[in-house]
């Protein structure tokens, strides 16, 4: 068939297009399925806390994945900077993944243990008072608000439905181990474990 013929004939043009769509589709993502190096966890993976899980839902709530991946690609001037470069084995808990794909800020993947809390704290107060040209914005707010430890349990609860292995005793504990605790404690309990199943093995 003439190629003008496909282009001047649109319905045509359009099944073709679906049809060698599909077929790409399907060859990328089928083989993925059945690859268990996507759905293995890692060594020594372990599911969130239940602090960290909270944590983790203010890192989205506050758009932190606007400006900073987690994701180490395999190159040479990332994995020099960052760390290890990520594996599937380290997200297979993660509902929803967080990679992001823009960097404003540097990659997160690894930056557990990288700082003190101290740090992290003082940094997510006010970014200009330790790294002076940061463009990154402040979040006092964190300081002041305290988790709502009433959806924790059913956060975990909604995890393991989806292959998150948490135990009956972990959920019914959830509530009380993120009672009192204050937004900016969490997400920093959340940072500090980014990437340590890779970068402490
Ligand atoms: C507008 C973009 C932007 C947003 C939104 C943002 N950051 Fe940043 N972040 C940056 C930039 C730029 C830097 C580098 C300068 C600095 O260290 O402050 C940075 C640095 C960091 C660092 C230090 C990384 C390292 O390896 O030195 C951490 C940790 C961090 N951000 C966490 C967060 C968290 C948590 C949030 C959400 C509460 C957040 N960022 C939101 C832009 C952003």
């Amino acid at each position: 068939m003439k190629h003008e013929t496909i282009e001047k004939n649109l319905p045509l043009m359009v099944v073709m297009i679906v049809i060698a769509l599909s077929w790409a589709g399907l060859a990328e993502i089928v083989p993925l399925f059945f690859d268990k190096n996507t759905q293995q966890p890692a060594e020594g993976l372990k599911p969130l806390t239940a602090l960290q899980v909270e944590g983790r839902d203010i890192y989205m709530r506050e758009g932190c994945a606007v400006c900073h991946t987690q994701m180490v690609r395999p190159f040479r001037a990332e994995t020099e900077r960052y760390g290890p470069p990520s594996t599937s084995g380290e997200h297979v808990y993660e509902h929803p993944f967080l990679w992001g794909s823009k960097r404003t800020g540097p990659d997160l993947a690894r930056v557990g243990g990288r700082y003190s809390d101290e740090w992290h704290r003082a940094h997510l107060y006010n970014p200009r008072d330790v790294v002076p040209e940061s463009v990154m914005p402040s979040y006092p707010w964190l300081f002041e608000d305290k988790v709502d430890g009433r959806d924790t349990p059913n956060k975990l609860k909604a995890l393991r439905m989806v292959g998150v292995p948490y135990t009956d005793e972990d959920i019914e504990g959830a509530k009380d181990a993120v009672d009192g605790v204050t937004e900016i404690e969490a997400l920093v309990a959340y940072l500090q474990q980014l990437g340590t199943v890779v970068t402490k093995r």
